[in-house]
């Protein structure tokens, strides 16, 4: 496993073309067509356009963004392009066209370990954790970047996940799927980000494990942390969702609070179930 646990997940590991714009001028939006408002995000990958090294486009004038003290929910069909849409707000991704910007930055050209430094927290789909370390040495490697006493934020880490501090000698990969989570978003947690990116963090667990897990997510969008979340739980994530996003092909197909989309018609019978 690279050290870099950024760089662990499906995407593009070769960082020679990642960012290849020069300056860091911002692109004006196309629009895409949905009403919504952007001026307000404190994260927003904004109409990206872009795919995997030389490969066609995955993403078209895709946007995703999350305001200060919100929690929004990116859903839609396998192949959707949502974890790429989350790489590309990472900076993993060759963004052609569009642009990222936190806190009214654009970091459009900047590096994933930059963007870290900038205050971003980022949980990949897969490969999240160190599985052959133990649940605290996965906590001490998430603040790499930190020169300062990490252990207060490592208390808080335990506050929030009591397991976590229980089962802190033991090899990450034994834990349980929910667990397991717990330390990625734990780890990410260890950085003291501004903002918190999770691809998918309920996969594979219990309905009542990801309540919990969900319950815990709400906490830390509580301490004033904006959260930016994929989910295939897309009725449950969408009910805890201040804003949220259906993308379909690597468009923007709908997007609205979170109740407005579990209201729409079109979007119940095509991407919950009815
Ligand atoms: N590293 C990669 N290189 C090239 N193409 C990729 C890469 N990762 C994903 N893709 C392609 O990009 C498209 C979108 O995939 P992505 O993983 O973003 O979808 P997703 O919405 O996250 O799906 P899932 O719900 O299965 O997680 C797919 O066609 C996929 O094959
Ligand atoms: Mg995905």
């Amino acid at each position: 496993m690279s050290d870099n646990p950024y760089q662990n997940d499906r995407g593009n590991m070769d960082f020679s073309i990642v960012n290849p714009r020069e300056g860091g001028d911002m692109q004006p939006s196309p629009g895409t067509g949905h009403a919504m408002s952007t001026a307000s995000a404190f994260l927003i990958g904004d109409t990206m356009t872009g795919g995997y090294g030389n490969g066609p486009n995955i993403l078209h004038d895709c946007t995703i963004a999350v305001d200060a003290g919100e929690i929004a929910v990116i859903v839609g069909p396998n192949g959707a392009g949502k974890s790429t849409a989350m790489k590309a707000v990472f900076g993993m991704l060759n963004v052609r066209q569009g642009s990222v910007r936190l806190d009214g930055e654009d970091i459009t050209d900047l590096t994933p370990q930059a963007r870290v430094a900038k205050g971003m927290g980022f949980v990949p789909q897969t490969n999240n954790i160190f599985a052959s370390m133990s649940v605290e040495e996965n906590l001490e490697m998430g603040a790499f970047i930190r020169r300062d006493d990490i252990r207060e934020t490592m208390e808080q880490v335990y506050e929030l996940f009591p397991i976590l501090k229980d089962k802190r000698r033991q090899a990450a990969g034994e834990l349980s799927g929910g667990q397991r989570q717990q330390v990625a978003v734990g780890r990410a947690l260890m950085t003291k980000p501004k903002v918190l990116m999770l691809d998918e963090p309920t996969a594979g667990v219990s309905p009542i494990v990801m309540d919990e897990l969900f319950d815990r997510i709400i906490e830390v969008s509580r301490t004033g942390i904006p959260i930016l979340m994929v989910e295939q739980n897309a009725r449950q994530a969408l009910e805890i969702a201040d804003k949220g996003y259906v993308l379909v092909q690597g468009r923007n197909a709908h997007t609205g609070t979170g109740k407005e989309l579990l209201e729409d018609p079109e979007v119940r019978r095509s991407f919950l179930g009815g």
